[in-house]
């Protein structure tokens, strides 16, 4: 099983995103992770739809979507327009999560479903054949460079256990303190997508470290 490697943004040159992009894409990336915060679900701000739209006129990787915001579905169509590959919304943030869920799938995306840490799994298994991208956040989401929660891991195998069991073929999602010494064993636990932001934009060399990340996951898929 191949595991997918999504470097976020969050953690690149805001100045220079277009050299940023170009760095990972060098460095075999496979999407373009794009986080969307608001001030009110996650105490930080950051962009919107123009800055997806922006960076889809830069690149030919798919942009996955990331939005942690309050009341995602008021912004479901402008991301799709933007051209958003994946748009993932936050069971913690949506009232009727199948209904927003199934509108991304409508307008053409794949639907993600993003759970906190705190947050069982048991929200997303009632809804497991409603989504495309299961986002398993492996710290809590509003910033960049925190530290990997360790038991993301075993909720990373439970999770690859109730999509098996549910029939969906889901990819599971990672965000969250990424790095070398996790990327293994998340792998290992069913994770196919990593996301990755300070162990690969604070590094000297974001192509490289996509490069090195993709290595450590593979050993251990
Ligand atoms: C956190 C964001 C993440 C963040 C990950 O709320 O959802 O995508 O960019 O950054 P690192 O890999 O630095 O933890
Ligand atoms: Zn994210």
């Amino acid at each position: 099983m191949s595991v997918l490697i999504a470097p976020s943004i969050l953690s690149a040159d805001f100045a220079a995103l277009g050299d940023a992009i170009a760095a990972v894409e060098r460095g075999g990336a496979d999407l373009i992770h794009v986080d969307v915060m608001d001030g009110h679900f996650v105490p930080n701000i950051t962009i919107g739809p123009p800055v997806v739209a922006a960076l889809k006129r830069v690149t030919s990787l798919p942009l996955d979507v990331h939005l942690m915001i309050a009341d995602p579905d008021r912004y479901l169509e402008a991301f799709a327009s933007a051209g958003a590959s994946i748009i993932t919304v936050h069971c913690e943030a949506v009232t009727h999560l199948h209904r927003s869920l199934t509108r991304i799938r409508q307008l053409g995306a794949r639907a993600g479903l993003a759970i906190n840490p705190a947050t069982p799994l048991d929200h997303a298994k009632e809804v497991a054949g409603e989504f495309d991208v299961l986002l398993i956040m492996s710290v809590n989401p509003g910033f960049g460079g925190q530290s990997f929660i360790p038991r993301s891991v075993g909720k990373v195998a439970a999770a690859k256990a109730m999509l098996t069991a549910a029939g969906s073929a889901a990819d599971i999602e990672v965000d969250g303190g990424v790095d070398l010494t996790n990327a293994a064993k998340l792998a290992g636990a069913g994770a196919t997508m990593l996301v990755a932001g300070a162990s690969i934009f604070g590094t000297a060399n974001p192509g490289e470290a996509t490069q090195a990340l993709r290595r450590a996951a593979q050993a251990g898929a």
